[in-house]
Formats: structure tokens, sequence, C-alpha cells
């Protein structure tokens, strides 16, 4: 069995909207409604879990319902961090060995083709990362702003999600985490990093159009890839394609 586990308990304030940035309309639909069409149409995903911000759960399963999401089995309230809302979620998925994939409810562009690689990933790992080659030189720098490493460029990546584990390895890695004080982390994978060390965490190949709604101008680049989408998807000739733009299977009449 696959869940998929959308996080959506953030409340957005780099975008300081006054509402959870994962309800703003983009390309007509909240943006959670995008991310959810995805997961519902991958063929390898056979749950949804929904993690919302606090008192915004009724706007969540509104949009469940009125999509027709049938693969959502729990709309459920997040956590104060990012990574308190993994831990509500592992409980909420309840016993036995499952593949969990987690994304973040604000990157709606992830594709058909990432949450395939991700599933099919997890045959041979046990901890999955999606990311992307930094066109940016990454640079290191310390509490006065001043640079303490420049790391090679070729060997960085860009984190995205989904990420994606089998249950054993992150119910044990968030375990031991757990018992540490100074837990922080940003994502899942760290935390099998950090607390599970030695375990291979496969990297497989993300997207530049998986990009996460965090800052305005996201807002407006979102908006311009879900137009080029529907722009391109009834002239593209080539089904793989098409997926990967829509993350939605396209018939096309006439194609080769
Ligand atoms: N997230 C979550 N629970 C939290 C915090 C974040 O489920 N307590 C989710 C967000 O809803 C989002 C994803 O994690 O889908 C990525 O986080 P981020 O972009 O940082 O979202 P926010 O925390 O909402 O944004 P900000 O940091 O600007 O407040």
């Amino acid at each position: 069995r696959t869940v998929a586990v959308i996080l959506a308990g953030g409340t957005g304030t780099r975008l300081g909207l006054g509402i959870p940035k994962q309800l703003l309309k983009i390309a007509g639909k909240p943006i959670i409604e995008h991310t959810l069409a995805v997961f519902e149409a991958a063929p390898e995903i056979d749950e949804i879990i929904v993690l919302m911000a606090t008192g915004h759960v009724p706007d969540a399963e509104r949009i469940v319902a009125g999509a027709g999401f049938r693969k959502v089995t729990k709309v459920i309230e997040g956590g104060d961090t990012r990574n308190d809302t993994t831990r509500i979620a592992l409980d909420a998925v309840g016993e036995g060995d499952v593949n969990i994939l987690f994304h973040d409810a604000v990157r709606p562009l992830v594709s058909a083709r990432i949450v395939r690689e991700c599933v099919n990933a997890l045959w041979s790992y046990s901890a999955v990362d999606v990311a992307i080659p930094s066109a940016d030189t990454i640079i290191q720098v310390d509490a006065d702003e001043c640079i303490t490493d420049i790391p090679v460029r070729s060997r960085l990546r860009r984190g995205q999600t989904p990420q994606a584990f089998r249950s054993g390895t992150i119910r044990e890695a968030y375990r031991r985490a757990e018992g540490d004080s100074d837990f922080a982390a940003t994502d899942d994978c760290g935390v099998v990093l950090r607390y599970l060390p030695g375990t291979p965490i496969k990297v497989i190949d993300g997207s530049d159009e998986n990009i996460k709604v965090t800052h305005p101008v996201d807002v407006h680049l979102a908006d311009k890839l879900f137009q080029l989408a529907a722009a391109q998807a009834p002239r593209l000739t080539h089904r793989g394609y098409a997926e990967e733009l829509t993350g939605r299977t396209i018939v096309v009449f006439g194609g080769s």
C-alpha cells in the first residue's frame, strides 16, 4: 500500500496573504487542489491523507468533496512545525508496512513522472528524495554574513518533494529524534540522514516546474507554468512529455 501525505499545515508567512497559501487560487483552483489532483490521478497511489493548517480543515474538506477526490481518507490538523506535521501524519497512517510519500501542498506542479519514480525507487531503497541541480553557486555564510565555504556546485542539488520512505525507516528515524533536545530539520530526509546514518537515500530527478510557492513572485511563475501546460498540452504528440507538463495523462488524437 502506498500513502501520499500532503503537508498543508503551514500558514505561508513569507507570502503574507492572511490565508494559508495552499488555499490561494492559481489557474482557477486552490493550489492544494492542483496538488491533490496529481496524486488522485497517479495509479501508484492508493490513499491520500491531508494535514491542514489549524482552523482550515473545513476548507480542505470542502475542496476534496467539491473535486470528488476519492483517495483522500483523512483531512486532519497539522502541527506547529513541518516536522510536527510529519509526526502527526505518521500516527494517522497507522501500523503496518506501507510506502509513504510526503509532499508539500504548495508544490502544485509536481508531475506524474516524479510520483512514479519515487514509488518505483522504494523497491530498492527505504528513503528517496527528489532534487534538481543548482544553477546558482551556493555559498555558506556565518552569523556575520561572511563566506565560510563554497561547496563544489556539481555535487550540490536543490531538494524538492515528494520525499518517499518505507514506513519502518521514517518511523524509526522520528522515534530516535524524539529523544534529542537539539532536534531541528526542515525536511524528512534530513531526519533519516541524521538519526539513521548509513541509510542510503536515493535521489531522483525533480523538475524546474516543481516549484514551491513561497514568495509573491512564485505565484506569478506558477500561474504562467499552468498556462504554458494548458496551451502546450493539446499540441503535444508525445504522451510522456504531456504527462510531465500537466501531471495527467493526455490522449492526443492523431499523435504519433
Ligand atoms: N507545513 C506543514 N506544517 C507546518 C509548516 C509547514 O505541513 N507546521 C507545510 C506547508 O503547508 C507547505 C510545506 O510544509 O506545504 C513547505 O513549507 P513552507 O513553504 O515553509 O510553508 P509555510 O510554513 O506555510 O510558509 P512560511 O515558512 O512562509 O510560513
